[in-house]
């Protein structure tokens, strides 16, 4: 919008008569506004002495906010012409001050007079009171839509009223009468179009060869390289042919044969500064010695603007063409007719004519157009013999990372920012460029260090202000009934259905919505998609952008609402599929109440809408958990409690399952967060049954941190009593879950399997995946650490795998057992793979912590198989990954300082090994001693390294767990060794070989029998 004002009007007034003065401000009035709608703009209001004009209202064009500098700067050459004569008349002066700022304003559809204007208004109104008289300030969101067309100097940062950040401003010196407000770059290399290349060639060679005209279009999306295109194909041309360009204007006055006269003044060699006599001559000369050359010349002057005398059609049509096959029977000619969807009827008229009749010379004529040609010219070229057309299809994925890398030059870009790019552009392109600027711009994209890298969230890449205007203008040149009607597919989503798009249009609408969206489809705006409901129809948005662009043109109250409705359609429609689309559902309705609550709107329906929003969100979420879906259920609980009243029962139970997501992905303060708030408000319903929910949430956290076994046994009988008495199979579940983890962690590994089989009886009947796999993952630990000889642990978990084929997380916790126990039989490549598919499942699930606590497993292979630098690596990564996640699970340290000690790094190995020890974790704990124990004894504290050892022994010989009472042994035989008391290391070593052979874990057998072999050798 531009905001002008008159400056010291009231000097004015005292020098002047009242009835002078108003003539003279009416005249000034006059002018002004004779300037800004010839550029486009429509007067707003005055407001005193000030004019208020508005650009894209009610027409929106890819270009307003140029429109608008050009016609601000050629009001201040207006108003010195007016002063000019006010001098002479009446002596006095006029001075106004002006502002050009561009932004958002909400327009009522219903009244496209009186526009809602928001803040954009007011920065303009305080911008155009900031400027000194004569001035024009450009606000920051103008300028960087014009720039390219402007010459400026910075004039802020402004502090304006009511602005708590200061304001950039630009102050305006020239603007060129021409050319784009952000010129397109041409300097990138280009990329792919091999294809389309060759086509041009062909067709060029063609012309050339058979001696006659054709006419070839591209057609094509904005910015998706037309152009472009063009420039390459022209490049080549060098030395081939003669070539001559014209382009079509979006806007302004007499510019049916613009494009023409640019070809015709390129042919001639006239230059801007010609007279009207001089270009005459010009094309005479052109011409040489034809017979006709002054009737064409002649007639070519209507062409060229040299004369007001309008002249029939068909003579200026003959004249150009005899113009054009006298050139061309000296050589080839190319013509290149850019952006003919903004020609004028006669201009196409005059292309079709020239490609129709020109026969026996060579000339190509090559047109570019957007592909509302062909809603303007549905016949275009047809009835052409040799007329063709080259759709251009966005660019393939590796051509825009190909466009990105070229962009953005040497410096490399995370692999990850690249896709989000891509993604967002899909292949346009223009669309490239400029979210790489405005990402640049914004500060988003930074350079560090010779690469890029992303400062902030790129998670989603919103419209750079160009591309908003360019679609916009699009969108806007449908009728109000096609904008309705993709206005209301955006609310759906980049996927749409006929009938929602129906059934959300008004009954009188709704038997027109078929034939809108074919026009939409002609327009290239949509495109028909396979659809997923059978006997309906199904559409996509050919550009994610485009829906972005209709849906930012609807109002918050009809979103609100439409949102709303569509929720209610695909509830109808997928009824007997509805879990499918509960999150989409979910989605739908959680955004109508955010908008309602936006809107203050919130009423009666707001806690409804809320409270179906939440169910939907919360069902969606409890499955992606059940599927151990990590990243998805934190997503969707989380939502789903956002909208749920605290207090509400069903809440308290939402947030214990957000709360054991949570803990799997590794945020557990947040974790620790939600689960007191479902205590406090479990507390305060006195419900029991939800406390003992809040409880089992409770071990969740507390699991990774060294519980108490004896503890965890009691509150899971505890709370299997609260829930049998509710007959709640899930709260079971959970409850005998943690008697069997309890047990597992007291090393009794019979009583644990009998728990775990009472949890995954109450899991299947809750219908609950997630807690049988968690019972399955203790069970797998259980089986490779208890007394089950290794073959027979083996094909107990091969017989789980059996009954779980095809659930991968089950598959995940069974190789875990697996890969210990095939690594203890030396079956090395067997285990490696086995752990790489284990900790790749847990990857793709999300279980972020589990897949730390992993690395322990994959290490125990390499371990085995003698790569300690390799086990080392391992488990140091996951351990940084727990520290990150602020996780205090003991779990890997006692084995990293096995490792440790084991390739020799022994005081390396001492500080993971006090953490174990530490930890209180009893499993972790005697392991750890008995890694410390041989540290202390190489420090030569004998008494402190026998003691470790012999507790760790004793705690061992507690759990029927035989690998560990094997390795407590070892430890206790080295110790003595290395105190030198090697007589009574034997028996140790004696004890280990034993209890490893009964486990059946060769690897270690062999290692102790060694020892032994050592000994006496
Ligand atoms: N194949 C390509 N390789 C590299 N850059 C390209 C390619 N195609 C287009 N570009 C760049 O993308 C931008 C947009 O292209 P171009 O101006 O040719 O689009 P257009 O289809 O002519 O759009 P419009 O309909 O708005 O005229 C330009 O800066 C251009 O240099
Ligand atoms: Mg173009």
């Amino acid at each position: 919008m531009v905001f002008t004002d008159v400056v010291g009007s009231t000097s004015l007034g005292e020098k002047l008569d009242p009835e002078i003065l108003r003539r003279v401000m009416n005249e000034y009035f006059d002018r002004m506004r004779a300037v800004l709608e010839r550029h486009g703009g429509t007067v707003e209001k005055y407001i005193g002495d000030a004019i208020v004009a508005m650009f894209g209202i009610p027409e929106v064009h890819e270009d307003d906010a140029l429109r608008a500098v050009r016609a601000a700067h050629e009001m201040r050459t207006a108003l010195e012409e007016l002063n000019r004569e006010l001098k002479d008349r009446q002596g006095v002066r006029i001075e106004a001050r002006t502002a050009v700022n561009t932004g958002e304003v909400l327009a009522e559809d219903t009244r496209p007079d009186a526009p809602l204007t928001a803040d954009a208004a007011n920065t303009a109104a305080r911008l155009e009171q900031a400027a000194s008289p004569g001035e024009v300030l450009l606000g920051d969101s103008t300028y960087r839509l014009v720039r390219d067309a402007v010459t400026v100097e910075p004039a802020g940062p402004l502090d304006l009223k009511g602005k708590a950040e200061p304001v950039p401003a630009w102050r305006l010196l020239e603007v060129s009468p021409e050319g784009p407000g952000i010129a397109r770059s041409l300097d990138s290399p280009i990329v792919g179009r091999d294809r389309e290349l060759a086509l041009l060639r062909q067709a060029f060679d063609r012309a050339a060869a058979e001696r006659a005209c054709r006419l070839v279009t591209v057609l094509g999306a904005p910015g998706v390289g037309k152009t472009r295109l063009a420039a390459e194909f022209v490049a080549w041309l060098e030395g081939r042919a003669t070539v001559l360009r014209g382009r079509c204007l979006a806007y302004g006055e007499g510019i049916t044969y613009w494009p023409v006269a640019e070809v015709v003044r390129e042919a001639a060699g006239i230059a801007e500064s010609d007279g009207p006599d001089q270009a005459t001559a010009k094309i005479t000369a052109l011409l040489g010695g034809h017979e006709d050359a002054d009737t064409i010349a002649g007639r070519l002057r209507t062409v060229l603007g040299l004369t007001d005398t309008p002249a029939p059609a068909q003579e200026t049509f003959w004249a150009a063409r005899r113009l054009l096959e006298a050139l061309a029977e000296r050589g080839p000619v190319a013509i290149v007719f850019d952006d003919i969807h903004w020609g004028e009827a006669t201009f196409l008229d005059l292309v079709e004519y020239l490609a129709g009749w020109s026969t026996v010379v060579p000339i190509l004529l090559l047109c570019l157009a957007r592909p509302e040609l062909v809603e303007a010219r549905p016949g275009w070229g047809a009835g052409l013999p040799d007329a063709a057309t080259i759709r251009l299809e966005p660019l393939t994925e590796e051509d825009s990372e190909r466009l990105i890398d070229n962009l953005l030059g040497p410096a490399p870009l995370d692999e990850e920012v690249r896709a989000r790019i891509r993604q967002a552009a899909e292949g346009n392109p223009l669309f490239v460029e400029e979210i790489l600027r405005m990402l640049v711009d914004d500060g988003v994209l930074r350079r560090d260090d010779g690469r890029w890298i992303a400062a902030g969230e790129l998670s989603s890449i919103a419209i750079p202000p160009t591309i908003h205007a360019l679609l916009t203008a699009r969108l806007e040149r449908l009728s109000r009934e096609e904008r309705a009607v993709i206005q209301r597919a955006s609310v759906v989503g980049k996927v749409f259905w006929w009938g929602a798009v129906a059934d959300l249009s008004p009954a009188p609408e709704q038997a027109t919505v078929g034939g809108h969206l074919q026009a939409l489809v002609r327009r290239e705006l949509v495109r028909p998609e396979r659809s997923r409901f059978a006997g309906e129809d199904a559409f996509r948005f050919s550009h994610i952008l485009i829906r972005d662009a209709a849906y930012a043109g609807t109002t918050k109250e009809a979103r609100a609402e439409l949102h709303e409705r569509f929720a209610d359609w695909l509830e109808r429609r997928a009824a007997d599929r509805l879990t499918e689309y509960e999150e989409i559902v979910g989605y739908h309705l959680e955004q109508a109440h955010r908008y309602r609550v936006d809107l203050g709107l919130d009423g009666e329906a707001g806690p409804r809408l809320a409270r179906r929003a939440a169910e939907r969100l919360a069902a969606a979420g409890e499955r992606a958990l059940a599927r151990i879906d990590i990243h998805a259920a934190i997503n969707l609980l989380s939502r789903a409690t956002a909208l749920m009243e605290r207090g509400d029962p069903r809440r308290v139970e939402v947030v214990v399952d957000l709360v054991e997501a949570l803990v799997e992905g590794g945020l557990v303060d947040r974790a620790r967060e939600m689960l007191g708030e479902a205590a406090h408000d479990s507390d305060a319903l006195a419900d029991d049954r939800l406390r003992a929910h809040v409880l089992m949430g409770e071990w969740h956290i507390r699991a990774s941190e060294g519980p108490s076994e004896l503890e965890g046994e009691q509150d899971g009988f505890r709370a299997a009593e609260v829930f049998g008495k509710h007959g709640d199979d899930r709260g079971l579940a959970r409850a005998w879950a943690l008697v069997g983890a309890a047990r597992w962690w007291a090393g009794r590994a019979g009583a644990a399997e009998e728990a775990l089989e009472r949890a995954r009886q109450h899991a299947r009947a809750a219908g609950d995946p997630n807690v049988e796999a968690d019972t399955l993952l203790t069970l797998s630990a259980v089986l490779a650490q208890g007394p089950r000889p290794v073959e027979e642990a083996a094909s107990l978990a091969e017989a789980i795998l059996d009954e779980y084929a095809g659930n991968r997380t089950v598959e995940a916790y069974m190789y875990h057992a697996l890969a210990h126990l095939r690594s203890w039989q030396g079956r090395f490549d067997e285990a490696r793979a086995l752990a790489r598919r284990y900790r790749g499942i847990l990857r793709d699930n999300g279980q972020e912590a589990s897949w730390a606590d992993s690395s322990e497993c994959a290490a125990d292979v390499e371990v085995m198989a003698g790569d300690l630098e390799e086990a080392v690596r391992l488990m140091t990564e996951g351990q940084q990954r727990f520290e990150e996640m602020g996780i205090s699970d003991p779990t890997i340290l006692p084995f990293l300082a096995y490792a440790l000690y084991l390739a020799g790094r022994w005081k390396e190995a001492e500080d993971p090994a006090v953490r174990a020890v530490e930890s209180g974790q009893p499993l972790w704990r005697l392991l750890a001693q008995t890694v410390l124990a041989r540290v202390r004894a190489r420090q030569g504290r004998a008494e402190e390294a026998e003691a470790l050892a012999r507790e760790a022994i004793e705690a061992a010989g507690r759990t029927d767990y035989l690998v560990f009472q094997g390795r407590t042994a070892v430890g206790m035989a080295e110790v003595l060794q290395i105190l030198g008391r090697e007589a009574e290391a034997a028996p140790f070593l004696e004890e280990a070989v034993r209890v490893f052979e009964q486990k059946g874990a060769t690897v270690w057998a062999d290692l102790a029998r060694s020892r032994l072999g050592g000994m006496h050798g």
